[in-house]
């Protein structure tokens, strides 16, 4: 798998095209030293080498030939420390999911998960979620996509490092078959109308909350759907006094 430094090379959303391949990234993440606890250090020494894929570039991943079966997949970037990852393969047994972060203590409790309630249909990926997909992921091929409480970055100097971006968005939707939906959430205000302006502005988007004869409106906030359970970062937020929004968007 690939280690901490391999992913401190790793680039942003701005970084999507063949161009910015070669500038210097802008990333959406900072990688903290954190600590990893003995369960969490055994996971990933025992458990890692079955359930985290290495991130390789360029290198198309076989979703069939990984899950040794054919079934819809969703990725989901940024699990954290992965309950809410962790719950939601648990419930819908039926779908693949890959989970991406960058964070060792986050994969390491994890795969403590995968391992304590046998989950078969969730395998990890410890890189920079913008070049997996990129590098990684079939077009096209994608029945989801879950992004939940990414990082809000809320000065405006940092803004630039959020990872809800128009570029990043197009490169998500390219990910996506017809009728894959990206869903997110967050509990910052802000971030929020920021989310929900660049998805209402990808024309191959359109929000679950319209219908055709409908123009997009602050009601397409979605309501936050039963297989989404609390996370981590979500009930800090909540213990503050945040609100939460979800926004659950269709590629056309
Ligand atoms: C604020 S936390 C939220 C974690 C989790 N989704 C939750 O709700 O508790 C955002 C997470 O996204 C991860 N992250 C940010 N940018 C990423 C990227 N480009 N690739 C992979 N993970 C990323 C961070 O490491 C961090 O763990």
């Amino acid at each position: 798998m690939e280690n901490t430094k391999q992913a401190s090379k790793s680039f942003s959303a701005d970084a999507v095209s063949e161009t910015d391949k070669h500038r210097r990234p802008i990333r959406s993440f900072v990688l903290r030293q954190g600590r990893l606890s003995p369960g969490q250090a055994r996971a990933v020494d025992m458990l890692g080498p079955q359930y985290v894929l290495p991130f390789k570039a360029d290198a198309v991943l076989n979703m069939a030939k990984i899950f040794e079966r054919d079934a819809p997949t969703i990725v989901e970037i940024g699990f954290g420390m992965g309950n809410t990852t962790a719950d939601i393969a648990q419930q819908l047994l039926d779908k693949n999911f890959i989970g991406i972060e960058v964070h060792t203590p986050g994969v390491g409790s994890l795969l403590k998960m995968i391992a304590e309630r046998n989950l078969t249909n969730l395998r990890l990926i410890q890189h920079d979620a913008v070049e997996v997909l990129r590098d990684n992921v079939t077009d096209s091929s994608l029945a989801g996509l879950h992004i939940f409480f990414p990082d809000p970055w809320p000065k405006k100097r940092h803004h630039k490092r959020r990872l809800i971006q128009p570029a990043f968005v197009t490169l998500l939707v390219q990910k996506l078959q017809t009728q894959g939906y990206i869903h997110l959430a967050t509990d910052w205000q802000p971030y929020a109308e920021h989310m929900l302006e660049v998805l209402q502005a990808e024309p191959q988007l359109v929000s679950t909350k319209s219908t055709a004869s409908t123009a997009s409106t602050a009601s397409d906030y979605a309501a936050r759907p039963l297989y989404r359970t609390e996370s981590n970062f979500e009930r800090k937020g909540l213990a503050k006094g945040h609100g939460v929004w979800d926004l659950i968007f269709i590629k056309r």
